[in-house]
């Protein structure tokens, strides 16, 4: 990962009125007829103006683990809402040939990447916060770990485009060259 696009003021004007709402943005995402690029992702993160009212039905958190909320799916693309309490957070993972947005609604992310070599496993790379409005990606051979960080005090509510729809991940452990496989529980998403 990881693209993360200012916003110049001039930007900002521009995207109030091309601004999509959580209906609005559903309804481009059931339009695709092919898989929409990184860049297209990242554009309508960008413009959406989602409520929390628009949201409400998607916001719900559980303890022990982050809970993923699907708003929609087809072949091409998903989107989901991820809650997450203080101290949650995703294994260290790949898409495993999806790539994919994340918009930041409310509460804090934090982000830390990874590069990997067979020989030698995986090393950190970067890590990073993001606050709401904020819009980062991975791209195809990313690997990351998000989370919302237990000293933060609050909860976290993430909006996600991922291209193809998310299967099997594969994820990693520090030092490790071991790649093991993970299925994201969805359950209820
Ligand atoms: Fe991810």
């Amino acid at each position: 990962m990881s693209t993360h696009l200012e916003t110049t003021d001039s930007g900002r004007d521009e995207m109030k009125r091309h601004s999509l709402s959580l209906k609005s943005l559903v309804k481009a995402l059931q339009s695709v007829t092919s898989l929409p690029s990184l860049e297209q992702i990242y554009e309508w993160l960008e413009t959406a103006q989602i409520s929390s009212e628009e949201l409400q039905p998607y916001l719900g958190f559980k303890e022990g683990n982050y809970w993923r909320h699907r708003v929609c799916r087809n072949d091409f693309v998903e989107m989901l809402v991820l809650c997450w309490r203080p101290g949650q957070r995703t294994p260290i993972h790949d898409h495993n040939g999806s790539h994919g947005g994340v918009k930041i609604h409310r509460g804090m992310l934090w982000e830390t990447t990874f590069s990997y070599n067979p020989t030698s496993g995986l090393k950190y790379k970067s890590a990073r916060e993001y606050s709401p409005g904020l819009v980062t990606g991975s791209d195809v051979p990313d690997i990351h770990q998000l989370g919302n960080p237990d000293v933060s005090g609050q909860d976290l509510v993430t909006i996600h485009v991922y291209a193809p729809p998310l299967g099997v991940l594969h994820t990693y452990k520090p030092g490790s060259a071991k790649i093991d496989l993970y299925l994201p529980d969805d359950t209820d998403a």
